[in-house]
C-alpha cells in the first residue's frame, strides 16, 4: 500500500514521462527513447494506482494484467507492419469500451447513488458523456479495423439525408443526457441503455460513410477519439493521471488528424462529422495513351544512365518487405556516384509514418529521405523515379480530374521526371480503388513483379 502523497508523485512522474514519450516520437532519431519512456511511464502508473488506497482483490488485478500482457505481447509480435493500422484500430476499440464499462459501473457504485445536488449532476454528467464517447469510440473502431483489414468493403456508406440522422440521434443523446441526470436512484439506468445504443449504432455509422482513401485520417480521429474516452473515464473514477493521460491521448490525435487532413487537403470538421469521402458525381476522366512495359535488364539499363533518381516507395514495398534490397540498391548508386533521394508522402503506406519505419529498418540514411513537399521541386531535374509498390499517391488524377475519389489530395507529381519506372504486379488499382493515369503517360513504364524481386534483379544487373 502507498500513501495518497506518494500516488500523487508517482502520477506526476509518470504524466511527464508520457509527455517525453510523445516528444521523442517525433523524430526517428529519438523514437527508441521515447517508447521506452512511454514503456516506463505506463508501468509506474499502474503499479502505483493498484498499490494505491482503496484498491482491494490485488491477486485478480495481477491475474488480469499477466494474461494481458501475454496476449499483448503475443500480438504485437506476431502482428505484420502492413496490419498494424488494424491492430491500432481494434486497440482503440478496447478503449472506447473500457470507458462504457467504467461509466456502468461508476452508476452502479452505491457513492454515486449517494451524490446529492451539484455533485451528483456532474458525476451523472461525467459518466453519460463518457459512455457516449466511448460507444462511438467503441464501434467507429471496429468498423475501422474491418475496412482496414478488408472485412468491410471500402467504399463509403452514404444514403440521403445521414447528417440531419445524425444530428437528431446526437439532439435525442442530448434530451437523454437531461432525463438521465433528473431521473431518481437507479431509474436513469434506462436512459444509459438507450443512449449506449443510439452512440453504438451512431459509431457504426460515422465511419461506415468514409471512403477507404480517407481512412488514415479517421484511425487517427478515432485515436484522438479514444483518448477523449480515457479522460472522461479518469473525471469518473477520479484519477488525475488518467484525465491528463487522455487529454495528451485525445489532444496529440486531434493535432495529428489536422496535419493529415492538411497533408490530404480535406476539411476537419467534415472528418468529424463523418461521411466527407463523398463519392463524385460524375463519369471519371477519360484516360489517353498506352501502358508499356520494360524487362530487368531494360530497367537496370536505365538506371545506370539516369544522374539523379529518386525512390518514391508505397504500401508495396512493405508487402513485399523490399526495402533490404531498395537499401542495397542505394548504396550501389552512391558508389557509382550517383545522387539519390527518397520522396516521402505523409499517407504512403497504411499509417504515418510508415515508409520512414521500413527504410530506418533497413538502415537508409535519414538525410536522403526527403518528404513530398521536399521532393516534388526537384522532380523536374530529376533523370529517374523509381516507384515501388505506390499507386494512389502518385496518381495525377489527384491533380487533373475534379471526379476521382483522390482529387484535391496532394500527390508527389512523379511524372514531371524525364523517366518512370512503376514496379508492381499488375495494373490493379491501390487502396483507393482508382485506376492511374500516371501508368499511361509516355515518360513511364511498368515493371511487373513483386517490388522485392524486381529489386534484386535489377541489383543483380548492376553488378554484373
Ligand atoms: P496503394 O495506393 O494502396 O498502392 C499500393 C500498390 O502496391 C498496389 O497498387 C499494388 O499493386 C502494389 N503492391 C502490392 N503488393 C505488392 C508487391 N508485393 N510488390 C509490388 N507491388 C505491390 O498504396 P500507396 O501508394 O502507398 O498509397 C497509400 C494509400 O493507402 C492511400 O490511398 C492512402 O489514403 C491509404 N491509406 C493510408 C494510410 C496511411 S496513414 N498511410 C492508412 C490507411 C490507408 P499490385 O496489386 O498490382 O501489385
Amino acid at each position: 500500500m502507498i500513501s495518497s502523497q506518494i500516488q500523487l508523485a508517482s502520477y506526476l512522474f509518470a504524466s511527464i514521462l508520457f509527455i517525453l514519450s510523445l516528444g521523442g516520437l517525433s523524430s526517428q532519431e529519438s523514437a527508441k527513447r521515447g517508447v521506452l519512456f512511454g514503456i516506463a511511464g505506463m508501468i509506474i502508473a499502474i503499479i502505483s494506482t493498484v498499490l494505491g488506497e482503496g484498491v482491494s482483490g490485488h491477486v485478480y488485478i495481477i491475474i488480469a494484467v499477466a494474461i494481458a500482457s501475454v496476449i499483448g505481447i503475443l500480438v504485437a509480435r506476431k502482428v505484420e507492419m502492413t496490419s498494424m493500422p488494424q491492430l491500432v484500430a481494434i486497440l482503440h476499440s478496447f478503449v472506447g469500451l473500457a470507458a462504457v464499462l467504467v461509466g456502468y459501473g461508476s452508476f452502479l457504485d452505491p457513492h454515486t447513488q449517494a451524490l446529492t445536488g451539484v455533485e451528483h449532476n456532474i458525476h451523472v454528467g461525467e459518466i453519460f458523456i463518457g459512455v457516449f464517447i466511448g460507444a462511438i469510440t467503441f464501434t467507429g473502431s471496429i468498423v475501422a479495423w474491418g475496412k482496414l483489414d478488408g472485412k468491410i468493403r471500402s467504399k463509403p456508406l452514404l444514403y440521403p439525408g445521414r447528417h440531419v440522422i445524425n444530428l437528431l440521434l446526437v439532439i435525442a443523446c442530448v434530451v437523454l443526457g437531461v432525463l438521465f441526470a433528473k431521473a431518481p436512484g437507479m431509474e436513469g439506468m434506462i436512459y444509459l441503455y438507450i443512449m449506449t445504443a443510439i452512440s453504438l449504432f451512431i459509431g457504426v455509422m460515422l465511419v461506415m460513410a468514409i471512403g477507404g482513401a480517407d481512412m488514415p485520417v479517421v484511425v487517427s480521429m478515432l485515436n484522438s477519439y479514444s483518448g477523449w474516452a480515457a479522460a472522461a473515464a479518469g473525471f469518473m473514477l477520479g484519477n488525475d493521471l488518467l484525465i491528463v493521460t487522455g487529454a495528451l491521448v485525445g489532444s496529440s490525435g486531434a493535432i495529428l488528424s489536422i496535419i493529415m487532413c492538411e497533408a490530404m487537403n480535406r476539411s476537419f470538421w467534415s472528418v468529424i462529422f463523418g461521411g466527407f469521402g463523398d463519392a463524385p458525381s460524375g463519369p471519371a476522366k477519360e484516360i489517353n495513351g498506352e501502358v508499356t512495359a520494360m524487362n530487368h535488364e531494360e530497367v537496370a539499363g536505365l538506371v545506370e544512365e539516369a544522374e539523379k533518381i529518386v525512390i518514391v516507395p508505397g504500401y508495396g514495398m512493405a508487402v513485399a518487405k523490399a526495402q533490404f534490397p531498395v537499401f542495397e540498391l542505394v548504396e550501389q548508386l552512391k558508389k557509382a556516384g550517383k545522387e539519390v533521394q527518397f520522396g516521402i508522402h505523409p499517407v504512403a503506406g497504411r499509417l504515418p509514418g510508415h515508409m520512414n519505419v521500413l527504410l530506418a529498418e533497413a538502415n537508409v540514411p535519414y538525410d536522403i529521405v526527403l518528404e513530398m513537399e521536399e521532393i516534388n521541386d526537384d522532380l523536374k531535374e530529376t533523370d529517374l523515379v523509381l516507384v515501388i509498390g505506390a499507386n494512389d499517391i502518385v496518381n495525377p488524377g489527384a491533380i487533373d480530374d475534379p471526379n476521382s475519389p483522390i482529387y484535391g489530395m496532394p500527390v508527389i507529381e512523379v511524372w514531371d521526371a524525364k523517366n518512370v519506372i512503376v514496379m508492381k504486379r499488375s495494373m490493379a488499382t491501390g487502396y483507393a480503388g482508382v485506376q492511374n493515369p500516371l501508368f499511361f503517360k509516355p515518360n513511364t513504364n511498368m515493371l511487373y513483379g513483386d517490388a522485392k524481386d524486381s529489386v534484386s534483379k535489377i541489383n543483380g544487373f548492376l553488378k554484373s
